[in-house]
């Protein structure tokens, strides 16, 4: 009597989940498309029928169906390593990537496998996707929810994505879902000639990550066709890069890159100096394309970049408020500090200007605030981003900004 209850409420139960886990997929991709993020019908098909709670079976359905990243595995700092990424940036991703029915797909960090769920409804059932994961517990479950889910055709290897899987190369897309430093050589290798990658590459020791869509045009050179701001978990493995802090004080923090390290006791000093404000009178409305400006000053500065980030008493003493839209950009050379600062005009729009710190900034001043009146009389919206294998020949450009990697010459223009 009481088994024949439990499973008569159990299937109750479940029928209720599986038509609550629908409402809520359909309800999760609606925002999406509200968004305007599915430019094709097909990647909107796919979010309309992966299953992500069978991928992320610990967590309220919510959760699984909410619009943040769900971390599923944090290192012993906290900080995490492995997430079933934000919906919107996976379809963002996903269009960037442009996959067509038949094609042979390579993902590298399978994480839950909910991102290898929707390539397979993507390539259909002619394709092939192959989805790698470092970690072998991560890799196990992956395997289980593709399995359970219904997509047991869709391999997942355990190892270095950095490697790649060159058994079942070349590959006519590759999608990173972790943070690169670089593009690795397998990744090169295992490209087909107008295939596409698609990585959020990292374009400077302080960050600025872009999700960049390369396509192979020669076998050492590929060219962008786009790029979009996001943040991701680094690739951990044989092509870790680690970040550099350099604390100012006990909430500021100036991240750069490592091979550029800051005199620190002088920028500490400069930092005790009253912040100078130079506002430009440039404008730029909340929903204007302008999300490149960090990399456009990193790319055209003749001065060094770093990111400033400042915490909440930092922020309200006024000891430092960097504009959080462009992730703290900051410049700084021996002895001042000099970042980008937003003030609302009105509910649409903001102006840009620079805050500088220390004894003798003119020139630091002078030099950033040059900047933001170039970046304004170009407006540059979208940048091109050219990669050359390491071992072949750059090509000169004179208008661009070089970003050497050990296995990868960048180039960005405007
Ligand atoms: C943000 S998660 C991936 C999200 C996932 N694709 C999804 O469907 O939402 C990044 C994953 O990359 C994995 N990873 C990190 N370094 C890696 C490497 N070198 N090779 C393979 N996987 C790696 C991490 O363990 C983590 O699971």
């Amino acid at each position: 009597m009481t088994i024949a209850n439990t499973g008569a409420t159990g299937n109750t139960d479940s029928t209720d989940r599986a038509e609550r886990a629908e409402q809520l997929r359909n309800d999760l991709a609606d925002y999406i498309k509200g968004w305007g993020t599915f430019r094709t019908p097909r990647v909107e098909a796919a979010f309309r029928a992966v299953p992500r709670h069978l991928f992320l079976p610990d967590v309220p359905l919510e959760v699984a169906y909410g619009r943040k990243p769900v971390v599923t595995r944090r290192a012993a700092d906290g900080t995490s390593v492995s997430s079933a990424s934000s919906p919107k940036l996976v379809a963002t991703m996903l269009e960037q990537l442009a996959v067509q029915p038949g094609q042979r797909v390579l993902e590298i960090g399978a994480a839950t496998g909910i991102n290898a769920a929707l390539l397979a409804e993507l390539v259909g059932p002619t394709g092939t996707v192959v989805t790698i994961e470092l970690d072998d517990d991560l890799a196990a479950s992956a395997t289980e929810s593709l399995e359970a889910a219904g997509y047991p055709h869709v391999e997942v290897i355990c190892g270095d994505g950095a490697l790649g899987h060159p058994d079942h190369a070349p590959y006519d897309r590759i999608i990173v879902t972790a943070e690169a430093w670089d593009i690795a050589p397998a990744w090169w290798d295992q490209l087909t000639v107008g295939g596409r990658i698609v990585v959020p590459l990292r374009l400077h020791g302080s960050g600025l990550t872009r999700a960049i869509a390369f396509d192979l045009h020669q076998p050492d050179r590929m060219v962008s066709t786009s790029a979009v701001v996001c943040g991701f978990v680094p690739m951990r493995g044989t092509t870790e890069h680690a970040e550099h802090h350099v604390r100012l004080t006990d909430d500021v923090v100036l991240k750069v890159d490592a091979d550029d390290l800051p005199d620190h006791a002088a920028l500490a000093q400069a930092l005790t100096h009253p912040g100078q404000e130079h506002w430009t009178g440039i404008q730029v409305r909340h929903d204007e394309p302008a999300e490149h400006l960090d990399l456009w000053l990193l790319t055209t500065t003749a001065s060094r970049f770093g990111r400033l980030s400042a915490g909440s008493q930092a922020r309200t003493s006024g000891l430092a408020d960097p504009a959080p839209r462009w992730g703290g950009a900051a410049l700084y050379d021996a002895g001042a500090i000099a970042y980008l600062a937003t003030r609302d005009i009105n509910d649409e729009t903001l102006e840009l200007g620079v805050i500088v710190h220390g004894p003798d900034n003119t020139k630091l001043a002078a030099h950033a605030t040059d900047l933001l009146t170039r970046w304004d009389s170009a407006r540059p919206s979208q940048p091109t981003i050219t990669a050359n294998r390491a071992n072949s020949t750059p090509r000169p450009n004179t208008a661009a900004a070089h970003i050497i990697r050990p296995h990868t010459a960048i180039t960005v223009t405007w």
